[in-house]
């Protein structure tokens, strides 16, 4: 009886030790169990008496601290081999990053243990010997980094088992054999760097849609190239008697000549007809002419017609600019975007300074209205929100001053500029456009009474401010527009549901299209976009049948899988994401807890953290030594 009281007792005491103490016991033996074997010349400030989810550096804990899911110790000194029964005893893991020491010996084969791998970073260290044979283990795998090692032997046909594998880096070892064509089957790679090891053999043609060099010192010789290695000598090819072009006879040749000729000046004189005909039709549209030459991207002179002269811009207090109508009128104007409300121009003043200047359609409000609401536009001055510099208002035009952001739109930035010279857009800077973005919506909420609605939330109208923090435009202009407007579907892929329905647009449908934009700086894909087989994707249904699964890392971004240390934030990330593009609007969370969300996401780590490759930088040691 006493001995039941006394183990029940003991128990409910060991759960409240537990309850207030919860960490992972095993995980930690096993860790301090490694530091003490290895002994790293960095020191870690691993004690066995502070909370290990909280103040262990490099090890990231899963949200209720029962297990260690992520442990990075790049660059802290760690010497000879990976000690058994340590690392691999740490199951849960997910993200192993040992890179930039000096461990040595073959690939620790304990690690097939390690079966939730989704990241493993051991590049910049002095293994050696084979690649483990069977990498089918790791069916999670994302990403996987050996570069710079003395790994030898073959590249191991078990790769291609790996359907989630992005980033595949082997660079800088001493692998010989062929490039398996068994590889081929990993759809989801995008990243592959073969680099400098000792492959030889046909070049596989799945490998040719990667960059060159991804394959390049490895001896191969690309199958369309041979030619290029040996050219035929020069003066042989002048000796041989010229062949007839193509191997035919010369009246054939001749009366090939002659059709090509007449087909030629046809098509000329039909060139000049169609050119006439199409300068009688503008002339009929001179009233476009705006439009007209600014779509030609031509920076001429816009002249607009002035039918009431008396007519002025109207400026908002404090601003700097000293122009009139007319100046702007005399601008050169290059198109800029066309948006949901009009076309957007950038004009350049004769003192050089540029403005952007939207020319609205369809606005339905009256002088007094749209004035009204204009003032209410107008008044918001925060550094997330893209300030309204001045307005026109006229029978036939109405027109908004912005200040022109040379960087762009953060749609362009995503999206644009795809080829060889294309600057990939960093962490840091999507957090400070989240973040951003978020305050400066959360600003607009707050205007008029808490009633503003932004209603024209997407990635083209959040801009990079002098800080490179996101920063909205564009907004408060469905209260002036005609309900029954038809560019409705140019805001297709960030429209809430309910407002499919109902045309209405609302605080909670601005936090539905915020979320898209989150998803988009998280995927780098496009809200509505085409497959290579023309199929219509839209990203808040792709993202949720992917996060169907528990590990969803492959919906990110493989412009961010270089950096080795924000998994577990861009997860949140896209936590919060999913939030807001719920269907229900009442449980989308406001703008200001946003603000707050995405904060708590972005400050967790610091700059110092995000920079991709830069030594120790993965660590957040309190005092670095
Ligand atoms: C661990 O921390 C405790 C108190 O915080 C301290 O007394 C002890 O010296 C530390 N141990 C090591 C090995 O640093
Ligand atoms: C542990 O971390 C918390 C917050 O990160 C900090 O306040 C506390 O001082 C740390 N404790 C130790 C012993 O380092
Ligand atoms: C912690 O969460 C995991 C799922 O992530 C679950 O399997 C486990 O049972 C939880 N442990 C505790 C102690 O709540
Ligand atoms: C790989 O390197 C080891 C020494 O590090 C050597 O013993 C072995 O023969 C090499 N294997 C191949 C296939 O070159
Ligand atoms: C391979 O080594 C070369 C020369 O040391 C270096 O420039 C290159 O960046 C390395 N490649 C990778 C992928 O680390
Ligand atoms: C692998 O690591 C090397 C060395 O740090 C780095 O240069 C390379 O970019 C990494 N590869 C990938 C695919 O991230």
């Amino acid at each position: 009886m006493e001995a039941w009281m006394v183990s029940l007792c003991f128990f409910s005491l060991s759960l409240i030790i537990y309850g207030a103490n919860a960490e992972p016991v095993q995980d930690k033996h096993a860790l301090l169990e490694f530091l003490t074997i290895t002994r790293p010349t960095r020191s870690l400030n691993w004690n066995e008496t502070t909370p290990l989810c909280k103040n262990w550096t490099g090890v990231t804990c899963n949200h209720n601290e029962s297990r260690i899911i992520a442990v990075r110790l790049p660059a802290i000194g760690l010497n000879g081999q990976i000690p058994p029964n340590t690392l691999t005893r740490l199951t849960a893991l997910r993200i192993l990053s040992l890179r930039s020491n000096r461990i040595s010996g073959p690939f620790p084969m304990g690690f097939t243990e390690l079966k939730d791998l989704a990241f493993l970073y051991l590049e910049d260290n002095d293994f050696s010997g084979p690649l483990p044979i069977d990498f089918s283990v790791w069916k999670k795998l994302v990403g996987l980094n050996l570069s710079n090692n003395r790994f030898n032997g073959t590249v191991p046909v078990s790769l291609s088992g790996l359907k989630r594998l992005q980033s595949l880096d082997l660079a800088n070892n001493s692998l010989s054999g062929v490039v398996p064509d068994e590889l081929s089957v990993l759809s989801s790679l995008k990243q592959i760097d073969l680099s400098n090891n000792n492959l030889h053999g046909p070049l596989p043609k799945w490998l040719l849609r990667f960059p060159p060099s991804s394959y390049k010192g490895i001896g191969l010789i690309p199958p369309g190239d041979v030619t290029h290695f040996h050219p035929p000598p020069p003066d042989q090819t002048q000796k041989k008697p010229k062949p007839h072009f193509l191997g035919l006879t010369k009246t054939v040749f001749l009366l090939i000549i002659v059709i090509t000729v007449f087909i030629t000046l046809l098509a000329a004189l039909l060139f000049v007809f169609a050119l006439c005909y199409l300068r009688s039709k503008l002339g009929i549209v001179k009233d476009n002419k705006l439009e007209k030459k600014g779509m030609m991207m031509s920076p001429e002179k816009f002249e607009l017609r002035m039918e009431e002269a008396n007519n002025r811009l109207t400026f908002f207090e404090g601003c700097n600019y000293s122009f009139d109508l007319e100046d702007l009128l005399r601008a050169s104007a290059e198109i800029l975007g066309k948006g949901t409300f009009g076309t957007t121009y950038k004009a350049v003043l004769e003192d050089a300074t540029s403005v952007a200047v939207k020319r609205l359609k369809d606005v339905a409000a009256g002088k007094r209205d749209f004035e009204q609401q204009m003032e209410i536009i107008g008044g918001i001055k925060h550094e997330n929100v893209v300030e309204l510099k001045a307005y026109y208002y006229s029978k036939d035009e109405k027109l908004m001053v912005y200040d022109y952001f040379s960087n762009g739109s953060v749609a362009s930035l995503l999206h644009g500029n795809r080829g060889e010279n294309r600057v990939p857009l960093d962490w840091e800077t999507r957090m400070k456009i989240a973040i951003g973005a978020a305050k400066g919506i959360a600003r607009i909420h707050r205007e008029n009474n808490g009633k503003l609605v932004h209603g024209n939330v997407k990635s083209s109208n959040i801009f990079l401010n002098s800080d490179r923090n996101g920063c909205v435009s564009d907004f408060g202009l469905t209260a002036v527009m005609s309900a029954l407007a038809p560019p409705i579907s140019r805001q297709a892929g960030y429209r809430a549901p309910e407002v499919t329905d109902t045309r209405k647009s609302s605080q909670l449908s601005d936090v539905y299209s915020f979320g898209v934009v989150l998803l988009e700086l998280l995927t780098g894909k496009s809200p509505i976009h085409t497959t290579a087989g023309d199929e219509i994707i839209h990203l808040v249904r792709w993202v949720h049948s992917v996060v169907r699964e528990e590990w969803t890392a492959e919906v990110f971004d493989v412009e961010l899988l270089r950096y080795t240390n924000i998994e577990e934030e861009m997860v949140e990330m896209l936590q919060i994401a999913m939030s807001c593009v719920v269907k229900a609007p009442d449980q989308r969370p406001k703008m200001s807890d946003l603000v707050r969300l995405v904060e708590s996401v972005g400050n967790r780590q610091g700059s110092l953290e995000t920079k991709p490759e830069k030594e120790a930088s993965e660590i957040s040691t309190p005092s670095k030594t």
